[in-house]
């Protein structure tokens, strides 16, 4: 289908949410659900490394094999839209073999800690004592770190994109949704389904242009200083890095059920954080999103959640990992 028709499309469906009265059961920023270049539409592209290069405005990029999937658009009892992927492929080559600048040679030192969380719901069989030499769940799931884009102007630090209210991306910046983070969204969509869990994909990439938008719907309707506790600027959305996702219902609703618990729990295992958790709002700017999660491969995932561990705090930030602000300079 044709990009733009099918981008129009989804603009029509944002329209259409906000005229229809979304807004009042108390839906935040991602209730607005785009799934910019989306999946439907890139299985329709060629999604070779010279296409990519282009739509990343020329910039050099480290290309990863891609994969093609189909989505399909469903409206649920409440009529909200709802868009759940289904890989119809394998990735072309295994996670492991994408570029070397990018990923670890070794696996994750060993102070890293293996040990699942025993809180969550759910949680696999793989918990019970097994040998020394036995696969850990870091290794079934090992995912590597993501694209790293030599752009003047994004800030990283290990390796590790930031967007937040303090760093921002250019605004020609469109790298799409990384393809290692989809992938690793997919193991833990189906570990999460082997427990009777229904996490899907909600909203993947979104690009300056589209944050833009949905930013500015939100002043207009809850003005400036409300709209920054739930909705990034344009330029400092995640969801433009490529690197975020939104799962189920994006709105309060989720908090609590059992798929929000055991994402909070295991996502770290496919190389993932919790980006905006609970009462950190002083801290990543925004208020809790129980949806929102943020991939940065498993060496740094694990890395994470040890020193979370070590420090008594289940969630740790990226602000607090790194030691840096996130507020509107
Ligand atoms: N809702 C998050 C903060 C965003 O707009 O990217
Ligand atoms: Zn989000």
């Amino acid at each position: 289908m044709n990009k733009k028709i099918v981008f129009t499309l989804l603009f029509a469906s944002v329209c259409s949410l906000s005229a229809c009265g979304k807004d009042d059961i108390g839906s935040l920023d991602d209730s607005v659900i785009i799934n910019e270049g989306s999946l439907s539409d890139r299985a329709e592209q060629d999604t070779s490394a010279e296409s990519l290069q282009t739509t990343a405005g020329g910039y050099v990029v480290t290309e990863v094999p891609t994969t093609t999937t189909t989505v399909t658009t469903a409206t649920d009892e409440l009529g909200n839209i709802i868009a759940e992927t289904v890989p119809v492929e394998t990735p072309e080559t295994p996670a492991s073999e994408t570029p070397a600048e990018t990923v670890p040679e070794t696996p994750a030192p060993s102070v890293i800690d293996y040990t699942p969380s025993t809180a969550a719901v759910g949680t696999p069989a793989s918990t019970a004592v097994l040998p020394a030499d036995a696969p850990t769940p870091y290794d079934y799931n090992y995912g590597p770190a993501p694209t790293v884009y030599n752009i003047p102007g994004i800030k990283y630090i290990d390796n590790v994109l930031i967007a937040n209210k303090s760093y921002s991306l250019p605004a020609d910046f469109y790298p799409d949704l990384d393809q290692t983070c989809l992938s690793q969204f997919y193991k833990l969509q189906n570990d999460a389904a082997a427990v009777g869990l229904n996490i899907y994909l909600s909203s993947g990439f979104r690009s300056y242009d589209t944050q833009d938008y949905i930013y500015n719907d939100y002043v207009a309707r809850d003005g400036q200083e409300k709209a920054d506790t739930y909705s990034a600027r344009p330029g400092h959305s995640e969801h433009q890095s490529g690197l975020a996702i939104d799962v189920n219902q994006i709105d309060d609703t989720f908090i609590g059920t059992p798929e929000a618990i055991w994402l909070e729990a295991h996502c770290y295992e496919y190389g993932f954080i919790l980006r905006y958790p609970q009462a950190k709002q002083d801290i990543t700017g925004y208020k809790y999103e129980s949806w929102h999660i943020r991939y940065v491969g498993t060496d740094m995932s694990y890395k994470i959640h040890s020193k979370a561990v070590e420090m008594g705090d289940p969630y740790l930030t990226l602000e607090e990992y790194f030691g840096i602000d996130s507020y509107y300079h």
